[in-house]
């Protein structure tokens, strides 16, 4: 296939984009791996519709931008390590992912990225939104941006860890993390530059970003709110409504995203690869 089969229709003003006219499951040329990987940077966030994946399909697209990781805390699809299932069914109450974040930044070196692939969907409801963290940067005033560029915060697992049985509770996407196992904790730059695109976004999020270094998490939480708040601004965002078949890969280095859970009585299941990455910057 030549790259120019690739139809890409952006999303919105900010981020995302749906790329047409390549089938997945087939091995693709490192040409047009390339200009996949392209429209990613670009865009931070991209989706295909209608692809027919099975797992080794997903894993073989998934590992042609870098190798695998095993989510720590999460189960994962019999005899596929590197697949998380993203389940929520019938009975549950609540779905995960169900508050702003970017996935792992709890690990000294969060992941690139995650590539989702939509098994089973809603009728309606069940949306992912995506927000762009460059621009969250970007307009922040002046001397907000300047003190947050000399700052770093503390990320935890906690969020979820210290709180297993309560966390999975009516839930069907089960924490598995051993309670006794130490916290996952890392510092990081507030404010990280972009490895590949060497631009700068900001980088916390609302349930893994613990603290400012040096400060107490009462005295963070004031100012984390506030960035969170800004970051999530309807402008710097989009909205992705799935079908099955569809997938989104997205740039966990400068993106976070929240996972909709408005379709209650209904059942909707995913698997998620998840794309090791640097140590932020
Ligand atoms: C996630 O946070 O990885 C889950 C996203 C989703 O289910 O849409």
């Amino acid at each position: 296939m030549s790259s120019s089969a690739l139809e890409v229709r952006p999303l919105t003003g900010a981020l995302g984009a749906e790329i047409f006219g390549v089938d997945l499951s087939k091995n693709l040329s490192s040409e047009l791996i390339q200009e996949i990987r392209n429209n990613f940077l670009q865009y931070s966030v991209i989706f295909f519709r209608d692809q027919d994946l099975t797992p080794e399909q997903h894993l073989n697209f998934s590992k042609m931008f870098g190798p695998l990781v095993i989510n720590p805390v999460y189960g994962n699809v019999d005899g596929y390590p590197e697949i998380m299932p993203v389940i929520k069914n019938e009975k549950d109450k609540y779905n995960i992912g169900d508050t702003w974040h970017s996935d792992m930044s709890y690990m000294s070196e969060p992941p690139l990225g995650s590539i989702l692939y939509a098994r089973e969907v809603p009728q309606v409801g069940g949306d992912t939104l995506w927000t762009n963290m460059y621009m969250a940067y970007e307009f922040l005033p002046t001397p907000l941006r300047n003190a947050l560029d000399e700052l770093n915060a503390v990320h935890s697992d906690s969020f979820l860890t210290s709180r297993i049985e309560e966390r999975n509770a009516g839930r069907s996407t089960k924490l598995v993390a051993d309670p006794n196992r130490a916290e996952l904790r890392a510092t990081h730059p507030v404010i990280r530059t972009h490895d590949e695109t060497k631009k700068r976004a900001l980088y916390v999020n609302y349930p893994f970003t613990y603290s400012f270094e040096g400060m107490s998490r009462e005295e963070s939480l004031p100012l984390l709110n506030q960035l969170y708040a800004h970051a999530t601004k309807p402008e710097f965002s989009c909205r992705f409504r799935w079908q099955k078949g569809s997938i989104a890969f997205w740039d966990n280095r400068c993106t976070m995203h929240y996972a909709c859970n408005d379709y209650q009585g209904h059942r909707r299941v995913m698997n998620r690869t998840t794309i090791a990455g640097p140590k932020p910057e």
